[in-house]
């Protein structure tokens, strides 16, 4: 089986897995089916992946049971505020037809919105009404995961933000250590940049016998963030869920993290999209 990470809020989460976005419902349905059947038991969506209902459908055709796949969704940067996310909340909740999600995270901060407290007591209430298991943020900075802690007291069990050799997040990285935050990686395989053909990941692949999205995700799991690829394709996500068998030295860890850092997408202090 996959190992797995202890939250702050003394329960577990697998230590990879499976990104949906962009994949429309039908192309969503198809790869958690497959994901499922291959073992993998984290599945990541967002009201604005449009694709809640796709992995809905495949949450109720697969003969994995419910209760083994932990089901990830996010309040969109569009609903911020108490009741607007209660409601955003039900939506998801009948879009996935689930009684329960069991993460649910803040997809974007908004700090120029800035209100992101309120969701987040929302989010607080909706963990204490037993209908999201664990409550977490994405793309939040250090500043603005203080303030949660300062204004509510309650600290969010995991933070996704983008992560990858070549933005690697090291202050973020140890702020989330300190406090006992797990970091999940999107963009694990650093979508969009040439990291799975750079020379050196390319040439520590070829030492180890493995293929360079399968180096990129063992640095994630080593440095003890949870990576979620995405793949729509068998093959790759059998791959891809296939790091738990072989080690990077700490040469070939500090090789394959870049230099000069490169984002694929958003910048949490000015996004707004989301
Ligand atoms: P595909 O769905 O065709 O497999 P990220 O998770 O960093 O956002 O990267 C996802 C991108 O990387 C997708 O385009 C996905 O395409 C591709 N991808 C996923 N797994 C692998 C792999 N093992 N090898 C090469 N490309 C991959």
């Amino acid at each position: 089986g996959i190992p797995a990470h202890t939250l702050n809020d003394g329960t577990t989460l697998p230590a990879l897995g499976l990104g949906t976005w962009p994949l429309d419902d039908a192309r969503a349905e198809r790869a958690v089916l497959t994901a499922l059947d291959l073992g993998y038991r984290l599945i990541d969506t967002a009201v604005n992946y449009r694709n809640e209902t796709g992995m809905g459908r495949a949450l109720a055709r697969s003969r994995v049971p419910r209760e083994d796949v932990v089901v990830t969704t996010k309040l969109p940067g569009r609903h911020h505020g108490h009741a607007e996310t209660l409601a955003s909340f039900e939506e998801s909740r009948r879009r996935l037809g689930l009684e329960r999600v069991d993460l649910y995270l803040i997809h974007w901060p908004l700090p120029r919105v800035d209100k992101y407290v309120e969701s987040w007591r929302a989010m607080i209430e909706l963990r204490e009404r037993g209908l999201v298991r664990s409550i977490g943020v994405s793309n939040f900075t250090v500043e603005h995961i203080e303030r949660l802690e300062k204004e509510t007291g309650v600290l969010p069990a995991v933070n996704q933000i983008e992560l990858h050799p070549y933005l690697p997040q090291e202050e973020l990285r140890a702020f989330h250590a300190e406090k006992g935050i797990v970091t999940e990686s999107w963009s694990p395989l650093g979508r969009g940049t040439d990291l799975l053909r750079d020379p050196v990941v390319v040439t520590v692949a070829e030492a180890l016998g493995v293929t360079p999205a399968q180096v990129v995700l063992r640095w994630h799991i080593q440095r003890g963030a949870l990576p979620i690829p995405k793949s729509a394709d068998a093959e790759r996500q059998r791959q891809n869920l296939d790091v738990f068998g072989f080690t990077l030295t700490p040469e070939q860890m500090q090789s394959v993290a870049g230099r000069v850092p490169q984002r694929t997408g958003g910048d949490p202090e000015v996004h707004e999209e989301f």
